[in-house]
């Protein structure tokens, strides 16, 4: 299978098929038909594809496994997540937020951020979320000044000084830096000494940290359950996960804690030729390196996948405006949207491939830059794509694996509306997070 061949099914939703007239039908709906319905650009999620996924990651991890939900968070896909039993990563008071209003129980979030402010502690002590990871000293001075009174005060959200009275310590990890550098974007590395998140071990901050908080621990204002390392992300080889296992048990064994959180980060094929490894065989790699180091099988061993729960599952249709052909060599399609609804190929040179729903088995002859309406050269989705000849102003363009960070990471640059994206699944269409209008490009100005 070459590049001008029709796209690699492998890379469409779960439950992707032809329909009649040889057009890709998703969840039971024809994509063509959805772009008319929702308008474009559109995200569509194949929601048996998440449920799928979600159920992989709980049978493969086990309790505590949680979605990262920066990958893609509204309050449809914070219930989806929650029914299927994963827990959920927040990172933000906003995601923290988004995730409460799901009527997601707190002590099923783990909360994460290497900068988390006084409010946004005090607001996941306030709720209980289930755990809270540690990422710098300044955050524990935070979180052990809020917790200094916990005898005499009461945890609310609002602003005042803080504790609670129903004794419970909260769950704490300590993030690690393992000194583990793997083959993804520099942006996106995050498991080498030279990184804003967490303790390195190098640096001697890990032994600190955890000194520090065995102390707090010993005295009961918190409860140090185990410790978390995120090597990076879009991460393709499993070895660099087993390698940190190594690491991190040399400094766990003598600590007798419970769990030990890998983080996210498995990588997922964007384009045809591409190859990643399935969230059970990342379980089952993480696990094998676990107990050749030797810990003890008792371990809550779990991950925070966000990619590989949601990228596949997506698709995004376009509407194509303008075909501009430049040259010989280079025909410019321009289509609805763009970098403000997914930025990946501006911010890591992210590939993507691109079709035509309505002829899903057809050759893709054409060689075309697929580009955005924003005003910049820069705004390309598909930087070297291929799409069948009789390509035409008015076709609706898809490009798969958009589900992840793609949604959650657009913006309104040009005042060009956020997309909706729909669910879609046995022959139903649901909006999840409506389109922008043009009132709401201005409902924040004052
Ligand atoms: N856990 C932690 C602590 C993280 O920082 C991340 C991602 C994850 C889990 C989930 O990683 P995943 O399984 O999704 O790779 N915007 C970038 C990705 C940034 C990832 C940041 N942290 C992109 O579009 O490639």
């Amino acid at each position: 299978m070459g590049p001008t061949s029709p796209i690699d099914t492998a890379l469409l939703p779960m439950t992707s098929e032809v329909g009649p007239e040889g057009g890709l039908r998703v969840g039971g709906i024809d994509l063509v038909e959805l772009a008319d319905r929702f308008g474009t650009p559109l995200f569509v999620y194949d929601e048996d594809h998440l449920r799928a996924r979600c159920r992989e990651a709980v049978a493969a991890w086990g309790e505590g496994v949680a979605y990262a939900t920066k990958a893609f968070l509204c309050l449809a896909m914070a219930r989806l997540v929650h029914e299927e039993g994963m827990w959920l990563d927040v990172s933000t008071g906003g995601e923290l937020h988004v995730a409460l209003a799901s009527e997601v129980p707190a002590d099923r979030l783990v909360l994460h951020g290497n900068n988390k402010s006084m409010e946004e502690i005090r607001a996941a002590l306030a709720v209980g979320v289930g755990r809270i990871v540690v990422d710098s000293f300044d955050e524990l001075d935070r979180l052990e000044n809020l917790l200094a009174d916990r005898s005499t005060s009461t945890f609310d959200s609002g602003t005042g000084p803080t504790v609670r009275t129903n004794g419970t310590r909260p769950k704490v990890l300590v993030r690690i830096t393992p000194g583990v550098e793997v083959h993804a974007h520099e942006f996106v590395r995050t498991g080498q000494d030279d990184s804003k998140f967490g303790f390195g071990i190098a640096s001697g901050a890990a032994e600190q940290v955890l000194d520090r908080l065995s102390g707090l621990t010993a005295e009961g204002i918190v409860e140090l359950v185990g410790i978390h390392a995120h090597l990076g992300s879009q991460v393709f080889e499993l070895e660099p996960f087993e390698r940190a296992i190594g690491i991190l048990a040399r400094f766990f064994a003598p600590l007798g804690l419970s769990e030990l959180v890998i983080g996210g980060g498995l990588g997922v094929a964007y384009v045809t030729g591409e190859t990643a490894p399935t969230i059970t065989e990342w379980a089952m790699a993480v696990r094998r390196a676990c107990r050749s180091a030797g810990l003890p099988d008792s371990l809550r061993v779990t991950a925070e996948p966000g990619r590989s729960i949601v990228a596949s599952s997506g698709v995004t249709l376009y509407r194509v405006g303008t075909v501009k052909r430049v040259s010989e060599r280079r025909t410019y399609v321009s289509v609805d949207g763009g970098m403000s609804d997914n930025p990946r190929p501006v911010l890591y040179g992210s590939g993507y491939e691109a079709f035509l729903p309505r002829e899903i088995g057809a050759e893709r002859t054409k060689p075309v830059r697929v580009v955005g309406k924003h005003c910049e050269s820069g705004d390309v989705i598909v930087a070297d794509g291929y799409v069948p000849d009789d390509l035409a102003v008015g076709d609706v363009l898809a490009t798969p694996v958009t589900g992840a960070y793609g949604h959650s990471m657009a913006s309104n640059y040009n005042k060009v509306p956020r997309p909706s994206a729909v669910f879609v699944t046995e022959g139903r269409a649901r909006e999840v997070v409506r389109r922008e209008t043009y009132a709401d490009l201005i409902r924040l100005d004052t």
